[in-house]
């Protein structure tokens, strides 16, 4: 997803400096841009010296150290570990009048911005898969988020051409909230054999006109995402409703992650 907030925020006019834990990450992410925008220019609906313009914009900046930004965007894995780390490496290296946002599916923006020294400078912007199509971002208000701050990132997602939809800071906020549950509901109909992955997903894209059966969209989502998702809700409610799929954590340890490992519900090539 962050290649994805990459290619928004270019093509809406700002610098942005790509960064990842392995310069490998970055190249990848680039490549994704460039393809998107390419195909943008084979549909004619994007110059390709505007492309090029906008590929100029990111510039891979592999050193945490050298993030000289006004804003943050953080979209590392759904780990909490993960992303405090990182926003204690971002609140030492970043300006302190930077934002420091996260782009978490579900862990709390309040617990991230304890990590700062700058709780009031932190927010949530959740962006939707696949960003460049989805409209939507939640902004979240961490407990200590200052409504500067608030505007700031949500005036920005409107800058970017997305609606903005202002959500509090409980697990899962509302995207997830409703669409994993759903999601892990249709695994445990797999799991307990009332129908396969196709009849599940043929049932809701035809029943109930969604794009995408809920199967597919957690393959496409990244099944260790969603049992991540899952395990917040769970944890932070403390209600039996949100206990993830036996079938979820199975697939998981044994790697079948979904579309990006080339298998989970379906296999991919
Ligand atoms: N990156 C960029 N653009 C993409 C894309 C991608 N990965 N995948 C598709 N697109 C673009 C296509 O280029 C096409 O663009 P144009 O209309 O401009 O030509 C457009 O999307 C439609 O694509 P397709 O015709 O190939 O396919 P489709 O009509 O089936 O749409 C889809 C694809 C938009 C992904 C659609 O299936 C869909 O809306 N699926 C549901 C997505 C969803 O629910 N996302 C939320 C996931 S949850 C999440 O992100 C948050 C979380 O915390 C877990």
């Amino acid at each position: 997803m962050g290649a994805g907030i990459a290619q928004v925020a270019a093509q809406s006019g700002h610098t942005v400096l790509l960064n990842d834990r392995d310069a490998e990450y970055i190249a990848r992410g680039l490549s994704t841009i460039s393809k998107n925008l390419t195909r943008s220019v084979e549909k004619g609906r994007l110059t390709a010296e505007t492309r090029d313009e906008i590929l100029e914009r990111i510039v891979a900046t592999p050193a945490i150290h050298q993030l000289d930004v006004d804003l943050a965007i953080e979209a590392a894995t759904e780990h909490l570990e993960t992303k405090l780390a990182l926003f204690r490496s971002l609140d030492h290296h970043c300006d302190p009048r930077a934002v420091l946002a996260s782009n978490t599916s579900s862990i709390s923006i309040t617990t991230l911005a304890a990590a700062t020294k700058r709780p009031e400078h932190v927010a949530g912007m959740h962006f939707m898969n696949p960003v460049p199509v989805m409209a939507l971002v939640e902004i979240i208000r961490g407990i200590a988020t200052s409504q500067a701050t608030f505007d700031f990132v949500r005036d920005l997602a409107v800058q970017m051409g997305k609606t903005p939809v202002e959500v509090r800071d409980f697990p899962g906020f509302v995207s997830n909230r409703v669409l994993m549950p759903m999601i892990n509901e249709a695994i445990y109909a797999v799991y307990e054999g009332v129908g396969t992955p196709e009849s599940v997903d043929t049932v809701m894209k035809l029943g109930m006109n969604h794009p995408m059966g809920p199967l597919t969209l957690a393959d496409f989502i990244g099944l260790d995402t969603c049992l991540a998702i899952m395990e917040v809700l769970h944890d932070g409610f403390g209600d039996s409703k949100y206990r993830p799929c036996p079938l979820l954590k199975q697939y998981v340890a044994a790697g079948w992650l979904g579309k990006k490992s080339g298998r989970g519900f379906y296999t991919y090539a």
